[in-house]
């Protein structure tokens, strides 16, 4: 695995989810791996979880951890090539990669998508660029498009609560006052696709995700029909992808209640808005796995960097 920057790049995705489980259970194993080593975190968006659970994860194998807040601390940046640049953009993205390489072995980048311009969101313009222009691994820490690392950890999670082959799974489309990008709903699909279970894609019209990763899915508009008999249930806002960026609905119809819940588990990327997406009732619940799934963010991130050192 030369990047990871998206499930695409795995070529074992099962012995990656072994290799996070094994993380899980001895969390020091491999702890001289990245001895000498340092993995750079570069932040264009706020982070709780991914800033400190790849931290947790580099010090598990014994890796220096530098990070950056570049959108505040860095020089702004920018990735046209050919460029007069004479405007506000102080440094190219060739020269910053390059030189961010000499001071890391891994350099994660976190760039969420302006949610404007689709083309050039689905284009991956800043975590390709970083790809393109350093000269060492680069890890998607949440992009435009894609959260594999969250993905990952979604995976691992099911796969400690189940002992179904094929579970069924829903991911529903959730209410919340800002746009928000399709990016952990890509991934999950991606990766409960690669997981074999049985998925169902639930929101309002006019929230298709992407044609090619809805592809081939079950998808409902009838949020109570598609929950029925779920074992987990995974909200996530997202907003339109046909109408690119809108918020179309705010319907509070679509918050997850304990009486939608049923007996399914309940799953959540986290941040999350209380009595927006989610009921109190059920986040304070015994079903909710939110905790859990921020737990398996570092070794997640754990077997990926191990991966990429052993590349
Ligand atoms: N789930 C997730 O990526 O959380 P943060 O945005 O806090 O990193």
């Amino acid at each position: 695995m030369k990047h990871y920057s998206s499930i695409t790049e795995v070529a074992h995705p099962n012995e990656l989810l072994d290799l996070a489980i094994a993380c899980k259970a001895d969390p020091y194993h491999q702890s001289d791996l990245g001895r000498h080593k340092t993995v750079g975190l570069l932040f264009f968006n706020p982070s709780l979880r991914t800033r400190l659970s790849t931290q947790k994860a580099a010090q598990n194998l014994g890796m220096q951890v530098l990070s950056m807040d570049v959108s505040s601390h860095g020089w702004k940046l920018e990735f046209e090539s050919g460029v007069i640049m004479n405007s506000d953009k102080a440094e190219h993205i060739k020269e910053a990669a390059a030189v961010v390489s000499q001071y890391c072995d891994i350099i994660g980048v976190r760039c969420f998508p302006g949610l404007t311009n689709r083309e050039k969101d689905y284009s991956e313009q800043v975590l390709s660029a970083f790809m393109k222009y350093a000269s060492v691994p680069i890890i998607n820490l949440e992009s435009a498009t894609s959260h594999p690392l969250q993905g990952l950890a979604d995976w691992m999670t099911i796969k400690e609560h189940t002992e179904k082959e094929r579970p069924k799974i829903v991911l529903s489309w959730a209410p919340h006052p800002k746009a928000l990008p399709q990016s952990v709903a890509n991934s999950f699909v991606k990766y409960m696709d690669v997981a074999g279970v049985d998925l169902t894609i639930t929101h309002p019209p006019g929230y298709e995700l992407a044609p090619e990763i809805a592809k081939g899915f079950k998808v409902n508009h009838d949020q109570a029909t598609a929950m029925q008999e779920a074992d987990f249930i995974y909200a996530k806002n997202w907003s339109s992808y046909t109408e690119y960026g809108q918020v179309l609905s705010q319907d509070p119809n679509w918050m997850i209640t304990p009486e939608k819940l049923g007996d399914a588990f309940f799953m959540h990327c986290l941040p999350v808005r209380r009595n927006v997406v989610v009921s109190d009732a059920v986040l304070d619940s015994p079903q909710s796995l939110v905790i859990k799934q921020a737990n398996n963010r570092t070794f997640a991130a754990q077997a990926a960097m191990i991966s990429l050192l052993k590349a």
